[in-house]
């Protein structure tokens, strides 16, 4: 059911939520999903609390940068270091974070070999004290975002023990092994286990792309459900699932409309970094989203991979999204 949420004291009209994507969720990302899919809150990226703490600003803002349009965002940080994390949790807290979250799911090799990511499943205490270090420095909800186990009961019950203790306000869910590709199904009755074991909310993460699949997942009992991927290029998606769960007609902005709802989001970033060199590059990174309802996607892709100027992509927009 679609419904209010309750996360560490805070209320959100809809428990839909768009989760976080490296390369993907800076301002303009999230700017473009408030405005057409009004979500519970968005995530920023995975941001490493070393580069936080120690890069210099212009490499940061693409992380930290929120915009006075955007609606509630929920920072995500990466790290194994208890004292680095807290004092990457004040400084989000200062940039405006609306919620703080600790990225315990990602699988990739450089971030585990750290400890962080994916890699903290197998340290409870470290975890704990992780936890505890994001509580003590934000009077915002704090969460921690996770991938499963399987069948290890004993390994689950852990950790729900140690959420639980070191106070989350709320727990992200992603139905999958951190070894596991997408070509393996989210695994709800893995979600379920934790809504069934935690007394925090807990949110279902995984394949959700339209109503059948929300459903599904709303079937374990979750609180609410954050959607990945599927909210790259369709900005409305959250819309489009709530009316429809209401039985409600939704009308899909028109092909012109997708076409010029990404070139927005590639000039809004050339401008939010000033610099349009790195803004087309990430065109190239999200043109296989945009493109899905063009049936020369392919085509459209390849076109892109090879544009270095805004006025190019203009011109193959024009070309694509508009004659058809
Ligand atoms: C390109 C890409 C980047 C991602 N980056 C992050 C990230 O920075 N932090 C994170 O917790 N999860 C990240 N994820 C995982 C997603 O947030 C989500 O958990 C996963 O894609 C499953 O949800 P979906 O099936 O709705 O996409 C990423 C996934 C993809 C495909």
């Amino acid at each position: 059911m679609i419904r209010a949420l309750d996360l560490g004291g805070k209320t959100f009209p809809v428990n839909l939520i768009q989760g976080p994507l490296a390369g993907v969720s800076c301002a303009p990302f999230r700017m473009l999903t408030w405005q057409y899919g009004r979500p519970a809150y968005s995530c920023t990226e995975m941001i490493s609390c070393k580069t936080l703490l120690h890069q210099p600003d212009w490499v940061q803002q693409r992380f930290i940068r929120k915009h006075a349009e955007e609606g509630p965002v929920c920072f995500q940080l990466a790290s194994s270091d208890p004292l680095e994390l807290a004092e990457a949790t004040r400084r989000v807290t200062d940039c405006g974070a609306d919620l703080v979250d600790l990225n315990g799911g990602c699988p990739v090799k450089k971030i585990r070999s750290k400890g962080a990511g994916s890699g903290l499943l197998t340290e409870p205490l470290k975890l704990y004290q992780l936890i505890s270090a994001m509580k003590k420095n934000t009077p915002q909800p704090v969460s921690v975002k996770i991938r499963v186990e399987g069948r290890n009961e004993k390994f689950n019950a852990e950790l729900v023990k140690v959420i639980s203790e070191a106070g989350a306000d709320f727990l992200v869910v992603h139905g999958r092994h951190w070894t596991e590709h997408y070509e393996t199904p989210c695994r709800h009755e893995a979600i379920q286990y934790f809504v069934e074991h935690l007394k925090i909310p807990v949110i279902g993460n995984g394949d959700i792309a339209c109503l059948a699949s929300l459903k599904k997942m709303l079937a374990t009992g979750c609180a609410g459900v954050m959607i990945g991927r599927a909210g790259v290029g369709q900005p409305w998606l959250i819309q489009q699932l709530i009316a429809e769960m209401e039985g409600r007609v939704f009308t899909r902005p028109s092909l012109e409309e997708v076409g010029s709802i990404f070139l927005r989001h590639i000039e809004e970033l050339a401008a939010l970094l000033e610099c349009e060199k790195f803004a087309v590059l990430q065109a190239r990174k999200v043109a296989k989203y945009y493109g899905r309802p063009l049936s020369k996607r392919g085509e459209f892709c390849d076109k892109v991979n090879v544009c270095t100027d805004l006025e190019g992509l203009q011109a193959i927009c024009r070309r694509y999204f508009t004659d058809q």
